[in-house]
């Protein structure tokens, strides 16, 4: 027993994930958020340093909060991946103004919305694989982020935008379809939600000016039609930053307000 005691109180912080903030109680809506940077957001951050600039529709609010990189809920601010897409500069993504869209949907919406950051910037569909690190962190901190929450919430989507890796190449752009119907399958398995709501959003633009960018934008768009419950939604056009890659903080905006309109349409 006398061996025990150091060690106990470091057991009591283990079953207590998600002491820091108390999961916003009834009619919570989690959203889990993965894919590469864009998703992680570099809205004013793409020259080096994040400019900290933060518009109304991404302000903090007592009915969203975030999943933290230790396992607990707490306040959600940008950057909404910090401590989450490790070794880059990150800004503003789509995760805030998705969250205010949602909320602001009279009668159809919920109390309350809690975000799980998962994405990692610069990552192939390659690395989001069953059984790879960046697979198995989703799937853990989205089953902590529920637990966390006693069964006052539910897991309503997978915000996804990913594949600008992809368009690099030819071998991953041709095998994208496939793994992207493997990790919609298996996540709704690992996840027991056979019907769990995806929302892809169509890449814009290829990283390094990859040549299989339509090759990609059609595997997503196919997906959508092989696979029961998966939304798409398209960033073309969307204005983006001066390093001609990322979307910029008032395009994330815009993206935050389709992803929201899409996932109202399914309610
Ligand atoms: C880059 O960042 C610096 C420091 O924050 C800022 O003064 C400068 O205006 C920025 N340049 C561009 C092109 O955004
Ligand atoms: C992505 O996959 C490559 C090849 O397996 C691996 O070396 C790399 O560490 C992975 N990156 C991440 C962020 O998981
Ligand atoms: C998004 O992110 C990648 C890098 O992770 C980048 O190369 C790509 O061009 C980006 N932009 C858009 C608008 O999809």
């Amino acid at each position: 027993m006398a061996m025990l005691q150091p060690v106990l109180p470091f057991l009591l912080l283990l079953l207590l994930p998600a002491a820091g903030r108390p999961c916003p109680g009834g009619r919570t809506r989690v959203f889990i958020l993965a894919g590469q940077s864009n998703m992680s957001g570099r809205g004013g951050a793409t020259n080096g340093t994040w400019d900290g600039v933060v518009p109304p529709e991404c302000a903090p609010s007592p009915r969203i909060s975030r999943f933290s990189p230790a396992l607990r809920w707490e306040e959600a601010r940008e950057p909404l991946h910090a401590g989450i897409d490790v070794g880059n500069v990150l800004g503003v993504g789509p995760g805030m103004p998705f969250a205010h869209a949602v909320l602001a949907a009279a009668g159809v919406g919920p109390a309350a919305v809690g975000l799980v950051p998962c994405a990692q910037g610069g990552t192939p569909l390659a690395n989001w694989t069953r059984g790879t690190e960046l697979y198995e962190r989703m799937v853990t901190r989205a089953r902590a982020a529920l637990d966390g929450c006693g069964g006052g919430a539910e897991l309503a989507a997978v915000l996804w935008y990913q594949g600008e890796t992809d368009a690099m190449s030819r071998e991953d752009a041709e095998l994208y379809q496939g793994r992207m119907e493997t990790l919609v399958r298996d996540v709704r398995r690992d996840l027991g939600r056979p019907d769990l709501l995806v929302i892809e959003v169509g890449i814009a633009t290829a990283q390094y000016n990859g040549k299989y960018l339509s090759e990609v934008r059609e595997a997503q768009k196919a997906v959508t039609r092989t696979v029961p419950n998966v939304r798409y939604v398209d960033a073309m056009g969307l204005p983006i930053a001066s390093d001609k890659t990322h979307l910029t903080t008032e395009a994330q905006v815009q993206l935050g307000n389709m992803l929201a309109k899409s996932y109202l349409e399914t309610l």
